[in-house]
């Protein structure tokens, strides 16, 4: 009988749940035992190890509906530079991989980003693990995968967060900024302002200037309308050179953040009232959209599968319909910014919303 050890790592996101469902389910087919690792790698540096056996009657009814990880997950650093409490730096994999020995599983499920993938892809060939690796993150930077787990309930929270923007910024006249995460990647914010019927979309990837949305906002005030929808990733730059640039994130430090920030920017240049929600986590917790639920299922079973078949080291991937799985230390070096030329940024612009100049 096989042992399987799962484990989420990193940020987390909406449908980790449900991949974890998906692969007890899966595991149970193959009368294999399935354990749950605690707050990821953190776990699995106590003694004993933190874990809990998971099985179908743990993990039905209302399991694959929340958001979070029953898990826990940890984003606490590298093991092979563990951050101590003096400040130093600490190569713990070996207590790591001797937590792996004392579960005694056979292989490995790990739902993370690339910066997980890895650590835990050494971890695993140190041990002589078997790891197969699911990509979750709300960001949606993995070239790799067309969608990670996360991304379609992160984009949805957005959408609706706009939604909720809108008949407000109607009723008062005003500009609302929204501000909404991704890391350094625009793609939650042009999934969501396309979405969301925004008329300015602010991308990390995307040069941009005051003046250009001020002219737009002149011309929606033209046209009749006197309310207008702007969303801001949270990574976004100026692109103007080094001085610009130190002086935008000075900006944004004394206003309180880069959406807080445009704001005053907006308002300064238009005169238009101009009110901001910065959305933070609450793209990241929250129940998981259907297409979520389906990836995360998807994955779950797949990578179950995987391990039957004897495989190991493979990334899992959603490519043209159907899970496809790569070679992890291929898949973790295909970061994808949003494409500039990409049917999204190409739309956006055939809507007429502004995105640079
Ligand atoms: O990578 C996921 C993400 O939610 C980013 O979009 C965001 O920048 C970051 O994590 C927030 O991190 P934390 O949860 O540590 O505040």
């Amino acid at each position: 009988e096989k042992r399987i050890g799962i484990l989420t790592s990193g940020g987390d996101c909406a449908g980790l749940n449900a991949v974890i469902r998906a692969a007890v389910h899966r595991a149970a087919h193959h009368g294999w035992e399935i354990v749950g690792i605690e707050d990821g790698t953190q776990g699995l540096l106590q003694r004993p190890v933190r874990y809990v056996t998971l099985d179908r009657n743990m993990v039905d009814g209302n399991m694959m509906r929340q958001g979070g990880t029953i898990l826990g997950t940890t984003n606490k650093g590298d093991p092979f530079a563990y951050p101590m409490a003096d400040g130093s730096r600490k190569d713990r994999s070996a207590e790591i991989i001797g937590g792996l020995r004392e579960l005694g599983v056979d292989a490995l499920i790990g739902i993370g980003g690339d910066g997980s993938m890895a650590i835990l892809r050494k971890l695993a060939a140190i041990g002589g693990i078997k790891l197969i690796g699911i990509p979750k993150t709300i960001d949606n930077d993995l070239g790799v995968t067309e969608t990670s787990v996360g991304f379609d309930t992160a984009v949805a929270v957005a959408t609706e967060a706009l939604d909720r923007l809108q008949p407000t910024a109607a009723s008062h006249d005003r500009v609302m900024v929204l501000e909404v995460m991704g890391r350094d990647a625009g793609h939650i914010a042009l999934s969501a302002g396309i979405a969301g019927g925004a008329d300015v979309i602010l991308l990390p990837e995307i040069a941009w200037s005051v003046q250009g949305i001020a002219a737009k906002i002149r011309r929606i005030q033209q046209a009749g309308r006197n309310f207008a929808l702007v969303v801001v990733s949270e990574a976004v730059k100026t692109m103007e050179g080094a001085a610009a640039q130190q002086q935008f994130t000075d900006g944004q430090k004394r206003y309180g953040g880069i959406g807080n920030y445009v704001g005053h920017l907006i308002a300064e240049a238009t005169g238009a009232e101009t009110r901001v929600t910065v959305l933070g986590h609450v793209q990241r917790g929250c129940p998981p959209s259907y297409r979520d639920r389906l990836l995360a299922s998807a994955f779950g079973v797949k990578a179950v599968d995987l391990i039957a078949e004897g495989k190991s080291d493979r990334l899992l991937a959603w490519s043209n319909r159907q899970v496809i799985d790569v070679p992890i230390e291929e898949a973790i070096k295909t970061y994808a910014a949003v494409d500039v030329d990409s049917t999204l940024v190409q739309t956006a612009r055939g809507l007429g919303i502004y995105l640079g100049d």
